[in-house]
């Protein structure tokens, strides 16, 4: 009886909190997307011991810097493992951490025994393989989610506070990018292995593919594979939470990176 009634009121406090948080506060450990490779490694063996070593390198490293790439190399060549963590800009050092060993927890319950994962939360990236994949750009759509279509008669405004923003976005310069005009806010994010021209070549393509893609929604996401840039409405800031909308999404197949 204590212990329902305590969940109840947890639930009745936290619940007036979620819609009023935006893009840049929602919570930041929130689930996007996640992949695991078809490759298998055998337990015990070094390249799950390298592996560990190796999410223990992101997770300790993101304590001070929001971002990093790590190879670790076994005493034979088949067993050395790549991989890199990437923090939303706006992260403090210690939510940063806190984010990336989330995420390094959810690819242990989504890829056990895969020899490559990634995880994307709302405030930080993970991705490792035994394929090398640091400094490689990749414009390929992983995740795209576009809100319902404004009214009508708010439309043009909308569409062009959009753009107005995105144009803010593309001449922001930098891995990380925040825009808003009239309505509009958005923002972007590269994995830190891009140079800035590849980074704004990344951003062009998710930029582009928004404006076609989501056209006249009141919100859109489009993840790429080392960049991704979003948008919202306001008053719509309820589809940070993935599972309270409605919108139409779409992801590729989980093994979405090709070796
Ligand atoms: C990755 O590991 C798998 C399974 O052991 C192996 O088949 C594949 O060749 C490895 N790839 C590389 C680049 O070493
Ligand atoms: C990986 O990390 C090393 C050491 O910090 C750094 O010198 C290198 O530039 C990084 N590579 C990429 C692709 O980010």
């Amino acid at each position: 009886m204590a212990t329902s009634l305590l969940s109840l009121s947890l639930f009745l406090i936290s619940f007036p909190f979620l819609p009023i948080q935006t893009a840049l506060s929602s919570s930041t450990d929130s689930f996007v997307f996640g992949g695991c490779t078809q490759q298998k490694y055998a337990p015990d063996s070094p390249y799950e011991s390298n592996l560990n070593s190796l999410l223990t390198s992101l997770v300790n490293s993101a304590t001070y810097s929001s971002y990093n790439n790590f190879t670790i190399v076994g005493s034979s060549p088949q067993d050395v493992v790549y991989g890199l963590y990437q923090c939303r800009g706006d992260l403090s050092m210690p939510d940063c951490a806190t984010c990336v060993a989330r995420a390094v927890t959810q690819t242990g319950s989504l890829c056990p025994t895969s020899c490559g994962g990634a995880v994307q939360l709302q405030g930080c990236f993970i991705k490792y393989d035994n394929a090398t994949f640091l400094g490689i750009e990749d414009k390929n759509v992983v995740l795209k989610k576009c809100g319902p279509s404004v009214e009508f008669e708010k439309e043009s405004e909308i569409v062009g506070g959009r753009d107005a923003m995105m144009a803010g976005l593309m001449g922001g310069g930098g891995l990380f990018r925040v825009g808003g005009s009239g309505e509009v806010q958005g923002l972007a994010q590269c994995v830190g292995d891009l140079s800035l021209a590849e980074c704004q070549d990344c951003l062009s393509s998710a930029i582009q593919r928004l404006k076609s893609e989501c056209a006249a929604a009141a919100y859109g996401d489009m993840y790429l594979g080392k960049c991704y840039a979003r948008f919202s409405t306001a008053g719509d800031n309820g589809h940070y939470y993935p599972k309270s909308h409605n919108g139409k999404t779409s992801q590729t197949p989980l093994f979405f990176y090709q070796i």
